[in-house]
């Protein structure tokens, strides 16, 4: 129970990967968890499903974090319910793989909007919360890819996983007074069912092979590193980004 009284607000938590396994993963470690999804339906079964499994409070919002207002308005009914959020979970980013040369401005805006505009909405809704209570945890989901150079047609998910590590450290200089952490979690590739939706068959094998580590990673490595990072453990890390990746990226 090494979460336990805390408050968690997570992004993009209704799906079937990284988001909705770190909201399971801090709600079995005690935290009340407020599940927030672009998608309606899906929060309040996930928000219902968790609260039964681990008999804590749980919250479903619809939140599209590109949209400002409702980013506020679930950051506003979160403290309407709890009276406090701990920590934040930028989880939201979304791709539309295509070549420089193909990519139409709405692909860049969606992709960007998601990862980096989100980010940005969510840490600024949270951060007054946090600066009063003298504590707080901000995680944000990025991607090796902010490393990396990769042919496959993630230029613009590339930069925005690049810019949210960025935007990470600064916010973690301005915030580290009020003991509040800002760190940002770069997996590689991890599985669920929707990714052969976003990515062609050939690509994913290719993913694949890039691994050494001899198992495929899953949203549960993910959600272990988000956990430790909002633990009273993790407390002194702030600013970086802890790579999990099975070893496919090492710096
Ligand atoms: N799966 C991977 O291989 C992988 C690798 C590196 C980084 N990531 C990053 O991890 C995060 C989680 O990805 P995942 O693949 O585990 O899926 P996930 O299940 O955690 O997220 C998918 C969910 O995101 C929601 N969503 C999409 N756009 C949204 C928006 N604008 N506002 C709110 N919700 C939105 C969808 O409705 C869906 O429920 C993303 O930021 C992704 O870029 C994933």
């Amino acid at each position: 129970m090494r979460l336990k009284n805390r408050v968690a607000l997570l992004t993009a938590a209704a799906g079937a990967g990284i988001g909705q396994a770190t909201a399971r993963a801090m709600a079995k470690e005690g935290a009340q968890v407020i599940i927030t999804d672009a998608h309606e339906d899906r929060v309040l079964d996930v928000a219902g499903d968790i609260k039964d499994l681990y008999g804590i409070e749980t919250l479903g919002l619809k939140c599209d974090v590109t949209d400002r207002a409702e980013v506020e308005r679930a950051v506003h009914a979160a403290l309407e319910k709890f009276g406090h959020i701990d920590i934040l979970v930028n989880n939201a980013g979304t791709n539309r793989p295509s070549q420089v040369a193909d990519m139409t401005d709405d692909m860049w805006d969606i992709v960007i909007n998601t990862s980096l505009r989100g980010t940005f909405y969510c840490s600024r809704a949270v951060m007054p919360a946090m600066m009063k209570q003298n504590y707080g945890r901000i995680v944000t989901i990025t991607s090796v890819a902010g490393f990396m150079g990769l042919k496959a047609g993630h230029a613009h998910y590339a930069a925005a996983k690049a810019g949210a590590m960025a935007f990470t450290r600064c916010l973690a200089m301005e915030a580290a007074p009020y003991h509040i952490t800002a760190n940002t979690i770069a997996p590689s590739f991890i599985y669920n069912e929707f990714i052969p939706h976003i990515y062609p068959e050939d690509e994913i094998e290719r993913m694949y092979e890039n691994i050494p580590y001899p198992r495929k990673g899953t949203p549960q490595d993910v959600a272990n590193t988000a956990v430790f990072l909002v633990s009273e453990e993790g407390e002194y890390i702030t600013g970086q980004t802890i790579c999990v990746t099975g070893g496919s990226w090492m710096r």
